[in-house]
C-alpha cells in the first residue's frame, strides 16, 4: 500500500519493480490526501485501486486520521508506503502500521528533517546530502532508519536540481529496500533496523 502528495515517481519506481514476480512485493492500493496529481493517475494507469482522503472534507485531523486507517486497513497491507504523502498521520494509524510504516525523506537523516531537506542542505551548505528510508514514528522523520543513500550536492545546484538528483537514489533505495523487507522481512531493535526475519 502506497500513500502520494504528488508526481508519485518513487510510487512508479515501485509498480514497476512489482511487474516482475520475483520482486516479492505487490502495490495492493495507493491512497492520496489530494485529487489532481500524477500519482494517482499512475496508480490508475496500473489498475491499482485508489481513493483520496482529504484532511478539509472532515471534522477534524483525528476525524480525516480514523477514515485514513480505516481506507488502508480494507486493503489488509503488510506495509505501508509514504512516498512522497505530504501529511503527517495520527495517533489511530501509527498504532494500527506501528513498525509497519515506512517513510522516504530527502535528506540523511537526522539532519534536515521536515518538508524543506533539500533547500535546507543546500542553505546549510552540505557538500553531500542524501535520502533515508525510516519507520514512522511519532517524530518528524526521525523513526528508525532502514537504508540511507548519500548524493552529492554541486555547486551550481539549485534546490529543484538537488531534489531531482536525490530523487533518482531515492527511488533505487526504496526500491531495493521494499523488495527485500517483502522477500526476508525485518525487524526493529530499538533504533536499529536489519532485514532478515530471523534473530
Ligand atoms: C520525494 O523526494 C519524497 O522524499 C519527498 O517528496 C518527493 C516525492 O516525489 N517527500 P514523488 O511524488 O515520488 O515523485
Amino acid at each position: 500500500m502506497v500513500l502520494v502528495s504528488g508526481s508519485g515517481t518513487n510510487l512508479q519506481a515501485l509498480l514497476d519493480a512489482a511487474a516482475d514476480p520475483a520482486y516479492g512485493a505487490d502495490v495492493v492500493a495507493v491512497g492520496a490526501d489530494r485529487d489532481g496529481i500524477e500519482g494517482l493517475v499512475r496508480a490508475e494507469r496500473a489498475g491499482i485501486p485508489t481513493f483520496v482522503h482529504r484532511v478539509k472534507d472532515f471534522a477534524d485531523r483525528a476525524a480525516w486520521d480514523a477514515r485514513l486507517t480505516a481506507s488502508v486497513s480494507s486493503y489488509t497491507p503488510d506495509l505501508v508506503v509514504s512516498a512522497g504523502f505530504m501529511k503527517l498521520v495520527g495517533e489511530r494509524f501509527l498504532a494500527a502500521y506501528a513498525g509497519r510504516f515506512l517513510n522516504t525523506h530527502p535528506a540523511l537523516s537526522p539532519s534536515f528533517p521536515g518538508m524543506h531537506g533539500p533547500a535546507e542542505a543546500l542553505e546549510y551548505g552540505v557538500k553531500v546530502t542524501g535520502c533515508t528510508l525510516f519507520v514512522v514514528d511519532a517524530g518528524v522523520d526521525t523513526g528508525p532508519i532502514v537504508a540511507q543513500q548519500a548524493v552529492p550536492v554541486l555547486q551550481d545546484d539549485s534546490v529543484e536540481s538537488l531534489h531531482e538528483r536525490i530523487k533518482q537514489t531515492e527511488r533505487l533505495m526504496l526500491v531495493d529496500a521494499v523488495g527485500r523487507i517483502a522477500r526476508e522481512g525485518f525487524r526493529v531493535e530499538g533504533r536499529v533496523v536489519r532485514f532478515g526475519a530471523l534473530g
